[in-house]
C-alpha cells in the first residue's frame, strides 16, 4: 500500500530532473530512490495544498509539524546542495510557516505568500522541476 502511494505522487510531483518522454517514465520510477530531503518536501507539498484552502477559508490550522524543521538535516540526493543559502533560505522559509499556524490573522495571507515564495527561490537554483506546481500553492 505504501509503495503504491509513493509511486502515484512520484506520477504526480514532478521531482527535480523529471524526464519529459513519457516512455521512459516506468524505468524512472524503478530507478529512482527518493532521498529523505525528497520525501520530506513531497510532504510539505501536500501539507501546503491543504494549508491553502484554509488560509483561503479563514479556518484555523492545526498547530506547525514540527517535522518540517528537519528540512535543516534530512539527507540530499545531492549533499553539496547544502550550503549558506541553502541554510538561510531554509530559515526565512520555517519562520514564515510557523507564522500562518493557529488562528488566521490580517497577515495569514501574506505569510503564506512569502513562506511559498522562499519554496521559489530555494528552486530556484537547486531544484527547477516542481516550480509551475509550488507557483500554483501562491494566493492571487
Ligand atoms: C531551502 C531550500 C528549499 C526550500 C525552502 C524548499 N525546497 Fe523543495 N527541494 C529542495 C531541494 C534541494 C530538493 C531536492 C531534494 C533531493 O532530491 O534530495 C527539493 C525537492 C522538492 C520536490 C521534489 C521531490 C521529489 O519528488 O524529488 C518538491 C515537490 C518540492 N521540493 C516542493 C517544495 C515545496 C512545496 C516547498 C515549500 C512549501 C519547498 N519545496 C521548499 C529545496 C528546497
Amino acid at each position: 500500500m505504501y509503495r503504491l502511494v509513493l509511486l502515484l505522487i512520484l506520477i504526480l510531483l514532478p521531482s527535480c530532473n523529471s524526464n519529459p518522454n513519457k516512455e521512459k517514465l516506468e524505468d524512472q520510477m524503478l530507478m529512482y530512490e527518493p532521498s529523505e530531503m525528497a520525501l520530506l518536501m513531497r510532504s510539505m507539498y501536500e501539507v501546503n495544498k491543504d494549508v491553502r484552502i484554509k488560509v483561503i477559508n479563514k479556518d484555523s490550522i492545526l498547530p506547525f509539524p514540527k517535522d518540517f524543521l528537519n528540512i535543516h538535516s534530512a539527507v540530499l540526493t545531492d549533499p553539496s546542495e547544502r550550503n549558506a543559502e541553502f541554510d538561510s533560505l531554509a530559515k526565512q522559509f520555517i519562520y514564515f510557516q510557523e507564522k500562518i499556524y493557529g488562528l488566521p490573522s490580517s497577515t495569514t495571507i501574506a505569510n503564506f505568500n512569502k513562506s511559498i515564495n522562499t519554496c521559489i527561490a530555494c528552486h530556484e537554483t537547486r531544484c527547477v522541476g516542481p516550480i509551475p506546481k509550488i507557483k500554483k500553492l501562491l494566493i492571487h
